[in-house]
């Protein structure tokens, strides 16, 4: 069972603290890696899915984005961290991940508008009853340790108070946000009150808000004892240097971007995330030669040319690709209803997805299907596509007769069109014109 004291911790972060992120800082010597806030519903609507290509627990939006992905390497110790402003629903979605993390954090500090507004993040701090419903229902709920992270009160004694409700509830632990509200993260950190609250209840209090006092590990251990904390959670600092988690010291920014881009290619992160990642890695040099090339970049191919990681990139793909096509086959032959299609109307059906940033600009799988099409004195490709409550789009591809499509439903009718493309040029040994082989 994961504990809280004594512990060096991966604040969560959106955007970056996603499973490559978190298994660098793993590596690099965090104690405990919190994910990026992930909204209640978001989980709720969501399928989990065992990866078998990513060796993953996946759980999938029905538009195909990931929510939160997480691998056996991190299991003992990610803390899923949700946004909620309701007991019941946020206990549902805590049964549904427990067995796939090692404890469960609800958010009470976000400022952000789109929180506040829905009575989630800081919000909450003005609620003490909903606080206490909400971390009850949790620890009671489930068997994973249930913790929060909250901001600070303007006034003391109303913080006190708050943080004595917590600990009431049950939880494993407090992280604490050393400044109110309406601070901006440029302000300084009270660490006076962060103390205050450590020695006012008897969990581990974990501090946080003093990235930009601490630029290595030593400045970590002061922080730990400036606020008299039990446990340390850095945000900031570990964005722009992970390898502050390092006891033996901070490697090269280039060291940490190979570290980081080797987590992503291998856990097939999605480029926007992997480029905005590896900006704030860069954050200070992002005017030099290959800062540049890194903000004008598009793709995968680019990003692993800029850092000579190429070759990494190539095996990668290949072992992939290796992997799918033998689990495709698998997907195909235990899904009924493909093979049922296939046997009464000729449907040709494959687990196929389009992702527009594989293809060159002026080249898609729908070119090539029509050229081959004109080419061979077949009829044009017509493409029938539906779509469901949730507005994603299926197509059927006719061309000469046969029918062709994909299992999955896509966010836009361009991208059912295209795979459904691919699927008709992958069942006839055609090349779909993807950038990397
Ligand atoms: C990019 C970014 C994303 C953040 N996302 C979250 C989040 O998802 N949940 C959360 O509780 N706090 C979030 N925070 C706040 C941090 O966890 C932390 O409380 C704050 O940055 C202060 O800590 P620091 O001084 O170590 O940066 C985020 C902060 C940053 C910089």
């Amino acid at each position: 069972m994961l504990t809280y004291s004594d512990k060096v911790i991966l604040a969560p972060m959106v955007r970056i603290g996603t499973l490559p992120f978190r298994l660098l800082c793993l590596d690099y010597g965090a104690d405990i890696v919190y994910s990026e806030e992930i909204i209640d519903f978001k989980i709720l609507h969501s399928k989990r899915i065992k990866n078998e290509v990513l060796g993953t627990i996946d759980y999938v939006a029905p538009d195909g984005t990931i929510i939160f992905r997480t691998c056996s390497a991190e299991k003992d110790k990610v803390v899923f961290q949700m946004g909620t402003c309701d007991a019941k629903r946020a206990l549902k979605v805590a049964k549904i991940i427990e067995d796939d993390v090692a404890g469960i954090d609800v958010n009470m500090g976000c400022p952000k508008e789109f929180s506040i507004k829905g009575g989630m993040g800081a919000a909450l701090l003005e609620q003490p009853e909903k606080v206490r419903e909400i971390l009850t229902t949790l620890v009671n709920g489930i068997k994973k340790p249930v913790t929060c992270k909250i901001r600070i009160l303007p006034n003391l004694e109303e913080t006190l108070n708050l943080v004595k409700i917590i600990e009431s509830t049950g939880v494993k632990a407090l992280a604490v946000h050393g400044r109110i509200r309406t601070q901006r993260s440029s302000q300084p950190c009270n660490y006076d009150v962060i103390s205050e609250i450590s020695k006012s209840i008897s969990i581990p209090v974990i501090a946080n808000g003093g990235s930009l006092d601490v630029k290595s590990f030593d400045e970590i251990e002061r922080f730990r004892k400036n606020t008299c904390c039990s446990s340390v959670m850095l945000a900031r600092a570990a964005e722009w240097n992970p390898s502050v988690f390092r006891r033996q010291g901070l490697l090269s920014t280039q060291n940490e971007i190979k570290d980081y881009l080797t987590y992503a290619l291998m856990f097939d992160h999605n480029f926007p995330g992997t480029k905005y990642c590896i900006c704030q890695l860069m954050h200070k040099s992002l005017d030099t030669d290959d800062g540049q090339k890194l903000l004008a970049s598009k793709t995968f191919d680019e990003l692993c040319e800029i850092f000579g990681m190429k070759s990494q990139l190539n095996q990668v793909v290949e072992k992939r690709r290796r992997k799918l096509g033998e689990i495709e086959e698998e997907i195909e032959k235990s899904i009924g209803y493909a093979e049922k299609r296939r046997k009464t109307d000729g449907f040709i059906c494959k687990n196929i997805k389009f992702n527009k940033h594989d293809f060159p600009k002026t080249i898609t799988p729908k070119m090539i299907l029509f050229e081959h099409t004109r080419k061979s004195n077949l009829p044009p490709p017509k493409y029938t596509t539906e779509t469901n409550s949730d507005r994603l789009f299926k197509s059927v591809l006719t061309v000469d007769g046969r029918k062709y499509g994909t299992l999955t439903w896509e966010k836009s009718k361009q991208a059912t069109e295209q795979a459904a493309a691919m699927v008709y040029l992958k069942h006839h040994g055609l090349s779909d014109g993807k950038k990397i082989k």
